[in-house]
């Protein structure tokens, strides 16, 4: 198990090294440059047309990824659709198609390449390096840069627009929740004490560097309203607030609203990524528990989520 944390930031390296070599780049062109920390008026001032991009025209909805909220999921379903019958874009299905492309798998199930390739961490670090080529890190040769599927519209004038551009669905979750969701994916440690020792030290860690570990850790009021508090917010980035917790049932009542008929899988992708940790939320240690309410409370206040007990 101690294998995970290389491989994962092998992962992370080589796709910071992909983006270094301007694989990318030559896409998008000038777009880029300059992408940093936005405020109202440069998100203003960039214009529409400069990132529109022609295929995501035909659809309505956007999706966007806020990690460890069950995207990986409504990713899946939309991809297994037919090309001509997705019911909405993303990062993600973006991101899958220029691999299509760039592996000439033209015809085939994108659906079928997504769900093989998210079996098991392992498969997914090699297929990540192998079509390193594909992904996007935004913004671009910074420290931190995380997958564009991940990046808050907070940290990025062109993910901003992306979201602006169409009507946009997400998901959110219990802050807690999601936090020990997303620390097993990333650390070893799995009993009480190393969790506490190792949530406080990143809690310190995040403190300057909030979009470490891919923004797995980025509080979700970033993503909604790309503010930390939403109390500043001026824009909601997505529309459609879907909750975790009642996945299945809020994703079907959006799809019915907007005639798209595309249901969620039934097995939970990417569940047996964790599976080397049987700890759960209740076994959190107090100390653990209050340092995580106190970094995400602007989202347990935003979602009306209840303060854990500690
Ligand atoms: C998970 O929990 C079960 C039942 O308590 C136990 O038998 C198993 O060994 C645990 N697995 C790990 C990896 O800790
Ligand atoms: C968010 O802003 C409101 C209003 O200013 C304030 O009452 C609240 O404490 C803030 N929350 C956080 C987590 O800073």
């Amino acid at each position: 198990m101690e294998l995970r944390i290389p491989f994962l930031a092998w992962c992370f390296v080589t796709l910071q090294v992909a983006w270094a070599e301007e694989r990318c780049s030559s896409h998008f062109g000038k777009t880029w440059q300059g992408d940093a920390e936005v405020n109202e008026v440069s998100f203003l001032q960039m214009g529409l047309q400069s990132v529109v991009n022609k295929r995501d025209k035909e659809e309505v909805l956007r999706f966007m990824h806020i990690p460890k909220t069950g995207g990986t999921s409504i990713d899946s379903a939309n991809l297994h659709l037919p090309p001509d019958k997705r019911a909405y874009d993303s990062y993600m299905l973006q991101t899958y198609q220029r691999i299509a492309d760039s592996r000439h798998l033209e015809g085939q199930d994108l659906g079928a390449i997504f769900d093989e390739s998210h079996s098991d961490m392992f498969s997914y670090i090699i297929f990540m390096g192998l079509n390193a080529g594909s992904y996007r890190i935004i913004p671009p040769g910074v420290i931190d840069g995380c997958e564009d599927i991940h990046t808050p519209p907070s940290r990025s004038a062109e993910v901003a627009l992306y979201y602006q551009e169409r009507t946009t669905f997400c998901a959110v979750r219990e802050p807690l929740a999601r936090y020990w969701s997303a620390f097993k994916m990333i650390f070893y440690e799995c009993d009480p004490k190393s969790v506490e020792k190792r949530t406080l030290s990143l809690m310190t860690e995040l403190s300057t560097r909030q979009y470490m570990y891919n923004c797995f850790f980025v509080p979700q009021v970033q993503s909604v309203w790309g503010v930390s508090n939403k109390s500043a917010a001026t824009h909601q980035y997505c529309h459609h607030i879907l909750h975790e917790e009642n996945l299945d049932q809020e994703f079907a009542e959006l799809m019915a609203e907007y005639g798209q008929g595309v249901e969620l899988p039934a097995a939970e992708l990417m569940s047996s990524w964790t599976d080397h940790c049987n700890m759960s939320v209740a076994d959190l240690t107090p100390p653990t528990k209050a340092a995580v309410y106190e970094y995400f409370k602007a989202d347990y206040e935003a979602f009306g989520y209840a303060k854990p007990d500690f």
